[in-house]
């Protein structure tokens, strides 16, 4: 078997070691990524005048070539092609003779894996962030769709207040526009080019890092070669900006657990949305939002094993660092997948907006409003609370409904009853940013300004 450092070494290697380590299973994926970085470096080694111009056209054709071969499936690996850098450049090689065996000039696997990593990074966050303003796309159709329905604000799962379904909606949707913010402030950081670094410590030749990063899009190149080939703060970065998204879908899918319950009964998911029971031939489950609470736990594994794979390495490449990819190619597929299955679940969920409605009507749920119905009065805020709370538990031990006990104490009235009828609580939240009609429609703009900007970010 022939390895890329076979000329220092006596015999073969184990079949465990080459078990053990190597990782083309896993970062042929990098495959795209790798040859443009090749790209780079070999238009740079004849710039500078490592390579003639006719050595650099032979390695860029069986680059294509490889390219070719890699994509359309019918590469062949050899038994020493460890990893996707090696497989390249052996291929490399082959097709080019000479010309291919200058490749690697003032190069290590060290800048060239970190040079793929950020490469993939930089498209894969924004594939991901274009999927999330797609969901955050329908959490806005489906807010502005909602017209004045509520339900009611919950806190300790306790209804507490009502709000409108659009509110409660951009609630998630202003979550996730914080991820979008989150992807691209990762992408920004991960924009550096660590090629031209080599092992550690940069070469003797005359390489020309710049002009590599500018040629591959990096907006810039490393300033430490120590630090680019054992930095990978953006795979924890990417992981952690990842990681919130998978816990804002989790969070978003317990909702739908709860709303399409038949406890609550609050929305009812599309049949291509839900699964049924190989028993129960009544079930309608809904699998994707458990799911999305279920793989949030995976994400946060992945982000937190990384972090103790990096935790306490020496400068600078160590092979653990090999150990970055599974996680963070992990996580990108899942939170693609995620994405997509929730954006599809919310776009063609049913929201029951009659129950959402009953729900909210308790009349104990304007217990608020009637209190600063009272402080609008000039009571003071303590004691409106001690008058409304001491109704509440005469209505509740059965002295009468909260409407009657109200009418018969001169503090509150007929004009305070008034505050319990169905759907006028509600309209009383009039805060900047509160849950009433007019803040809403306010808010609604605003959002829909904020994905206008961030769509064209990710275009
Ligand atoms: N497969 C390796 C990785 O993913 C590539 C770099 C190997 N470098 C080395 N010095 N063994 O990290």
């Amino acid at each position: 078997m022939s390895t890329l450092w076979q000329g220092r070494f006596d015999g073969d290697p184990a079949d465990e070691l080459m078990a053990y380590t190597t990782s083309i299973g896993f970062d042929v994926r990098l495959a795209p990524d790798d040859i443009a970085g090749s790209r780079a470096h070999v238009r740079m080694l004849g710039r500078v005048g490592l390579l003639d111009d006719a050595e650099v056209d032979e390695v860029l054709a069986a680059l294509d070539q490889t390219e070719a071969e890699l994509a359309a499936g019918d590469f062949a690996f050899a038994p020493g092609d460890e990893d996707i850098h090696t497989a390249v450049e052996r291929r490399v090689t082959e097709l080019a003779g000479e010309a291919g065996a200058k490749l690697h000039t003032g190069r290590s696997r060290n800048d060239q894996v970190a040079t793929d990593l950020r490469l993939f990074c930089k498209r894969e966050l924004a594939d991901i962030a274009a999927d999330v303003i797609a969901l955050q796309q329908v959490l806005l159709d489906r807010a502005t769709t909602a017209g004045d329905a509520y339900l009611p604000g919950y806190t300790h799962l306790q209804r507490a207040q009502p709000v409108l379904l659009a509110h409660h909606l951009l609630a998630h949707g202003w979550a996730l526009a914080r991820d979008v913010d989150r992807l691209a402030d990762a992408r920004t950081r991960l924009d550096v080019s660590p090629l031209g670094a080599g092992a550690v410590a940069g070469s003797s030749l005359p390489l020309a890092p710049d002009m590599a990063a500018a040629e591959l899009g990096f907006a810039a190149r490393f300033e430490n070669s120590m630090d680019a080939v054992s930095d990978r703060d953006f795979v924890a970065e990417a992981l952690f900006a990842l990681t919130m998204v998978a816990i804002h879908l989790s969070r978003l899918g317990e909702e739908v657990v709860f709303w399409t319950s038949e406890e609550a009964g609050f929305a009812t998911l599309d049949d291509a949305y839900a699964t049924g029971s190989s028993m129960l031939p009544q079930k309608k489950n809904p699998d994707i939002a458990e799911l999305a609470r279920a793989k949030a736990g995976r994400l946060i594994g992945n982000l937190t094993g990384l972090l103790a794979t990096l935790k306490g390495l020496p400068l600078a490449y160590n092979r653990d660092l090999q150990e970055d990819k599974e996680p963070l190619f992990d996580a990108v597929d899942q939170i693609r997948l995620g994405v997509r299955a929730m954006t599809g679940l919310m776009s063609s969920i049913t929201f029951n907006t009659d129950a959402m409605a009953a729900a909210a009507d308790a009349p104990t749920a304007a217990a608020t409003d009637l209190a600063e119905h009272l402080v609008a009065g000039g009571m003071p805020f303590r004691d409106a609370h001690a008058v409304v709370g001491d109704l509440v538990r005469r209505s509740l031990e059965g002295e009468g409904s909260l409407a009657d006990l109200m009418r018969a104490d001169p503090r509150l009235g007929e004009a305070a009853a008034e505050l319990l009828v169905p759907g006028v609580p509600v309209t009383r939240r009039t805060t900047a940013g509160g849950a009433g009609p007019e803040p809403v429609s306010a808010q609604i703009e605003r959002f829909r300004a904020r994905l206008f900007t961030d769509a064209a970010r990710f275009d």
